[in-house]
């Protein structure tokens, strides 16, 4: 039987659960972007897409080609479709909103552009990563942005790999299609997806262990004492640096995932941004059955104060999310 289309898919979310046209259009959008980051990245050094761009964002980070390239081709693709009231991005300082020209629609679209900058240049996979809020404020300024997880709509990735996935969700489980490269369409490969509850898989970086909080500390001791420790098993070790490929991996075959707070600068809770790397991976790891917390909190919970905001993250199997909440009580 023909695979289903992320089009047709969505038509039928749109039939069945009443999900808004507008909605729908927006993700097509977005994974009609995906397709061109997909391509952009799959020419590598063959594109003149490599290396940096020599600038900084924001958070004071050097920007890739490739995370200015993609971001563009975000906003290019999404502004003129009439479902955006505006767009915000972790390459940009500021949201931008849709130009006068366009028509302007009702939802708010945040994105990761490129996820594992560190893997770009080294043909190691990276992502994209996109969270949907409605827009309750005509302004779609800043504060408009500033909603807690639980009110996105919609959220999902795409990992570029060996294959181009593109992972969603709309509130009722979480779906993978994979680029059809021949054809160009993405196809329906696994639907609600499911995460095991229990693991023996971590995914960390270790080289940050002397920096770590006591909590977090224990946990990974825990682990890698394995079979001899107090957890009575052993514990494998995975770290891509690509958050995508992480949770990609989890969303498979389960594991757990930290990128807890340390102590190098006290008032800095993680690396990780929340509304666009942390929030929209919570949502999908919670649709699949799984858990995300900041060590002691559930991060769809957390009330956003700014933008650009970073959090502790703590996520994956649901059993060994909730342990580690109870190390740090
Ligand atoms: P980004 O490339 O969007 O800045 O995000 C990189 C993040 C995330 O993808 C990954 O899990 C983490 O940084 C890797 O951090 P380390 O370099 O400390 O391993
Ligand atoms: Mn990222
Ligand atoms: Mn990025």
């Amino acid at each position: 039987m023909a695979r289903l289309s992320l089009t047709h898919f969505l038509i039928r979310c749109e039939r069945t659960s009443g999900m808004d046209a507008n909605l729908r259009l927006l993700l097509e959008t977005v994974a009609r972007a995906v397709k061109t980051i997909s391509h952009a990245v799959g020419h590598g050094a063959l594109g003149g897409v490599l290396g940096s761009a020599q600038t900084s964002n924001v958070q004071g980070e050097t920007q890739k080609k490739l995370d200015i390239i993609a971001n563009q081709m975000l906003i290019e693709a999404n502004e003129w479709g009439g479902t955006l009231a505006a767009m915000a991005s972790e390459e940009m300082d500021q949201p931008v909103g849709i130009p006068v020209a366009y028509p302007r629609g009702d939802y708010l679209l945040l994105f990761d552009p490129l996820d594992g900058s560190s893997n770009i240049d080294v043909n190691v996979s990276i992502g994209t990563i996109f969270s949907v809020l409605r827009a309750h404020d005509p302004k779609a300024e800043e504060a408009a942005f500033l909603q807690p997880g639980t009110s996105q709509v919609a959220a999902g990735y795409a990992v570029y790999g060996p294959q181009t996935q593109f992972v969603i969700t709309v509130g009722q489980g979480v779906h993978e299609f994979t680029l059809d490269k021949d054809t160009g369409s993405f196809l329906l490969t696994r639907e609600n997806l499911r995460i095991p509850a229990q693991t023996q898989e971590f995914a960390i970086n270790m080289s940050n262990m002397r920096h770590w909080e006591a909590p977090v500390r224990r946990y990974i001791d825990e682990c890698l004492a394995g079979a001899d420790g107090p957890r009575g098993k052993d514990f494998n070790m995975r770290w891509v640096a690509s958050m995508v490929s992480d949770v990609h991996r989890i969303m498979q075959r389960g594991g757990i995932f930290l990128y807890p707070r340390d102590r190098r600068e006290p008032g800095k809770p993680g690396k990780l941004r929340l509304m666009y790397e942390a929030n929209p991976m919570a949502l999908l790891i919670e649709q699949a059955g799984g858990a995300a917390s900041n060590g002691t909190q559930r991060i769809l919970d957390i009330q956003p104060t700014s933008l650009h905001q970073r959090v502790a993250v703590v996520l994956g199997s649901r059993e060994e999310v909730e342990y580690v909440a109870r190390l740090s009580a």
